[in-house]
């Protein structure tokens, strides 16, 4: 059946890894979210795959308490009972292919018609490859036209590097089109990364100026004070690098620096990033260019708390990343000479993700004299927490004399838009069903982004990070990095309405 957008609605969704984490904290409330918002299609089935057995009740149990601890809205138990009766449990192995045909059976039995089925592998990546020919052998999927209003979505990490990521790519393709395969970067359908494109191209004030003859430099910081939650053998392998860099860092990076798109649909978005990512210098020094930190014990209400090295599923001679900063140059003429510090890190002081455009110094004409004390204009994109946008200028304080502060102009998106704006994820799932690949990342921008990557990755294996303490901003050497270039980390501030939002 196709919705009032003329778009195909599908039938159901597999979701593999339904007894994990991220389906029990995520996509079960957001999934709730779809249906208290009526925006699930009318018939519409949802299956849930694990290597447990387990029967439909058992299941529906368990996902109604994560409903209920970890639904941002307040649950209405009709609403609840409609989704819970869409749930189905279908235990799964991934490696047994007998499964994979009792599912193709146990679908076809639900009246499903192989079309329009949303195939959502909230797995652990090493299981994509294998899934995705399960299902094309119990012809689930698969490259004929009837399968073409099939879904595949794939969480994050697509590949460890870019030779594991074009492999996996090279597999998924014998079974789906580009157009059918939705990767996620949850960073996308942040409200404040997708206002992105609307502030620079929507107003006429930023984007003249949004080149190198008025910016200085470009900061973007993701600092979490959250730890590896327990996820030590995923990150061991990992580390920040390929967990925040290689995706959410630099859709950040495109997004800021990209041409304006001849459209907004998802292809013209994607070219200009995927050009941003091309246009990324090769550093001839890499190690001086960027730091791989990693976070040691400290005191924390007189306690100790653990260094990385101590954590469960931790090598204890890890050189694995917990912090990265790196100084990008964009070889294009808006950029030249336009450096963009980036850097993220795992028990930092304090947890921000800002995009700082620095200005240029004013020109000092008229205030030439050392009386004068005038801050550079700064924009500064607060993703999260406490979202907005702020500007800050230089002003008069009130007096007889000229005397200059800097004041700031703030954008507080909850005083103005309230503190409902969608999750990621109730976004995520919202475009998949209405086929909109926007907010997901196409091939080629994965494939540039390993590229970098991986030249990065190259230059820092197995050498030792440099050690900061946790509940800091990372390591001296970051701050080098920058400081060598006479310029400072913005240290990310709450900005003034963060006062408002916490008395409400
Ligand atoms: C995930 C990373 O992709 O993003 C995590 O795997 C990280 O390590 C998380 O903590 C950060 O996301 P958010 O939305 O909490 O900023």
């Amino acid at each position: 059946m196709k919705n009032k957008n003329n778009i195909v609605e599908p039938e159901t969704m597999v979701i593999f890894g339904a007894t994990g984490d991220l389906t029990h904290r995520k996509l079960l409330p957001a999934l709730y979210f779809l249906e208290h918002h009526q925006e699930l299609p009318k018939d519409f089935s949802i299956t849930c795959s694990a290597r447990r057995d387990k029967t439909d009740e058992e299941y529906q149990n368990e996902a109604e308490k994560s409903i209920r601890q970890f639904s941002r809205i307040k649950v209405d138990n009709n609403h609840l009972k409609k989704l819970l009766s869409r749930i189905h449990y279908h235990q799964l192995e991934f490696n047994n292919i007998g499964h994979y045909r009792s599912l193709a059976k146990y679908l076809g039995k639900k009246g499903s018609s192989n079309q329009g089925i949303i195939f959502y592998l909230a797995t652990p990546p090493i299981f994509f490859d294998k899934t995705v020919k399960n299902l094309a052998s119990v012809k689930l999927a698969g490259s004929s036209k009837k399968f073409r209003n099939n879904r595949v979505v794939f969480e994050k990490p697509f590949g460890k590097n870019l030779a594991t990521a074009k492999k996996l790519n090279r597999e998924i393709s014998k079974v789906f089109h580009e157009r059918q395969i939705f990767r996620i970067d949850h960073y996308l359908a942040k409200e404040l990364v997708q206002n992105l494109i609307v502030m620079r191209f929507a107003n006429s004030i930023f984007e003249p100026m949004w080149n190198t003859s008025h910016i200085d430099h470009v900061q973007i910081t993701v600092a979490e004070t959250l730890g590896i939650e327990g996820r030590g053998s995923y990150y061991d392998k990992n580390g920040s690098l390929r967990d925040v860099v290689q995706n959410h860092l630099m859709q950040l990076l495109c997004l800021t620096a990209m041409e304006c798109p001849k459209s907004l649909s998802a292809d013209d978005i994607r070219n200009e990033k995927v050009k941003v990512l091309k246009a990324i210098a090769k550093s001839r020094n890499l190690r001086k260019e960027s730091v791989k930190g990693q976070y040691t014990s400290s005191l924390q209400d007189g306690k100790e708390v653990a260094a990385y090295r101590s954590e469960e599923d931790v090598r204890k001679n890890s050189t694995t990343s917990t912090y990265f900063a790196i100084k990008f140059r964009i070889n294009n003429k808006k950029w030249r000479n336009v450096p963009f510090y980036v850097r993220t890190g795992k028990h930092l002081k304090d947890r921000a993700t800002e995009i700082v455009i620095q200005y240029k110094k004013p020109l000092r004409k008229l205030f030439a004299t050392k009386n004068y004390s005038l801050g550079n204009n700064q924009l500064i994109i607060r993703v999260q927490p406490d979202e907005g946008i702020i500007l800050k200028f230089n002003a008069k304080i009130p007096g007889n004399r000229i005397l200059i502060d800097q004041v700031s102009m703030d954008f507080c998106h909850e005083c103005k838009f309230g503190p409902n704006t969608a999750e990621s994820y109730e976004r995520l799932f919202y475009d998949i069903m209405c086929n909109d690949q926007t907010l997901f990342t196409r091939w080629d921008e994965v494939e540039s982004s390993w590229k970098i990557i991986d030249r990065i990755r190259d230059t820092w294996h197995d050498v030792e990070p440099y050690f900061y303490k946790r509940g800091t901003w990372g390591p001296k050497e970051a701050d080098r990095l920058i400081e060598k270039d006479r310029r400072k980390w913005a240290i990310p501030q709450k900005p003034s309405y963060s006062i408002l939002l916490n008395q409400k």
